[in-house]
């Protein structure tokens, strides 16, 4: 009997290289695996194989919900968080070091400062390689957990009305989620001070698409009319001068005087600092803790279909 391979995606790099069939199929997956991911089931499907990880930039929810997912279906991981230990502090370069890691794992996941890392070592190696965030540039495991997180909520993605707040400039979870979301033809708004406002290559490539969004400053015109509001950190770290980061921190702060009484949820794709109120965490609009445990489905539901 032939089979029939649904996901065709030897690495997962940018959402772009992705089509809504491939999206839609990684969400069902991930909707099957939820079990195992809660350790209700048990899963040996990828048991003997092992999972590379390299991790250049720091990571919390990344990092340790792709450990857990290649655990929770029977295989390891081996890796490093943080290059001064590697032997790069040594002065060895990434590809070498990924040429190792080729042979130490079946995949490969990576997290670097720079944009372009992944791709150029998905050229180099023969086994898939995760883009696990590249600088300001892509974050597409990440957008599959957002868009995850949507479904799980509204039972839909499309149709939906979702607001990207905060630092759309530097942060690359919203470079990869408006792209997706305009797949899925859902309306969106931009919210950001005009410093850090959508990349161009990301508005022209929405545009291209006919992919519908707006752009506004201010919170208070798009509030009464989101189903989504899906707030970012300013990135302090991309900054190229800290004067004009400190300019602008704090521009937006969702408390609950502000969506009290309003039919929202609430998702960040986290580390949260100072733009969401802590008296939001107890209450039904809080849906970013359930967001981040998503990774763990999301992320099995990729190695499953990768390695
Ligand atoms: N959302 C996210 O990428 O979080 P970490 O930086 O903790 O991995």
């Amino acid at each position: 009997m032939r089979v029939v391979k649904i996901f065709n995606l030897n690495n997962v790099i940018s959402i772009k290289d992705f089509q809504k069939k491939d999206i839609n199929f990684i969400l069902d997956e991930a909707e099957n695996l939820e079990r195992v991911a809660r350790s209700e089931e048990r899963s040996d499907e990828l048991a003997g194989k092992v999972l590379g990880m390299m991790f250049f930039e720091p990571s919390t929810r990344t990092r340790l919900s792709f450990e857990t997912a290649i655990k929770r279906l029977g295989g390891n991981s081996v890796g490093f968080a943080g290059s001064n230990i590697s032997s790069v502090s040594k002065g060895e370069n990434i590809a070498d070091t990924s040429k190792m890691f080729e042979a130490y794992s079946d995949a490969l996941v990576i997290r670097h400062d720079l944009e372009g890392v992944a791709r150029f070592i998905a050229d180099i190696v023969d086994v898939p390689v995760i883009n696990a965030g590249d600088g300001a540039g892509q974050h597409p495991t990440q957008t599959l957990l957002d868009l995850y997180t949507m479904k799980r909520e509204f039972d839909k993605i499309n149709g939906l009305n979702v607001a990207l707040i905060g630092d759309l400039k530097y942060g690359r979870t919203v470079h990869s989620l408006a792209y997706a979301l305009g797949m899925f033809g859902v309306e969106m708004s931009f919210v950001s001070p005009n410093e850090l406002r959508m990349s161009n290559e990301v508005r022209h490539d929405l545009k291209k698409n006919k992919f519908k969004f707006h752009e506004t400053n201010n919170l208070r015109d798009i509030i009464d009319d989101v189903d989504v509001l899906y707030v970012t950190r300013i990135q302090k770290e991309r900054f190229p001068d800290e004067e004009e980061y400190s300019k602008i921190k704090g521009a937006y702060f969702i408390d609950l005087d502000l969506i009290n009484g309003k039919d929202l949820i609430v998702m960040h794709p986290l580390p949260r600092v100072d733009e969401i109120s802590h008296d939001v965490d107890n209450t039904k609009y809080n849906k970013y803790f359930k967001q981040a445990f998503y990774g763990v489905p999301i992320r099995m539901a990729i190695l499953k279909n990768i390695i």
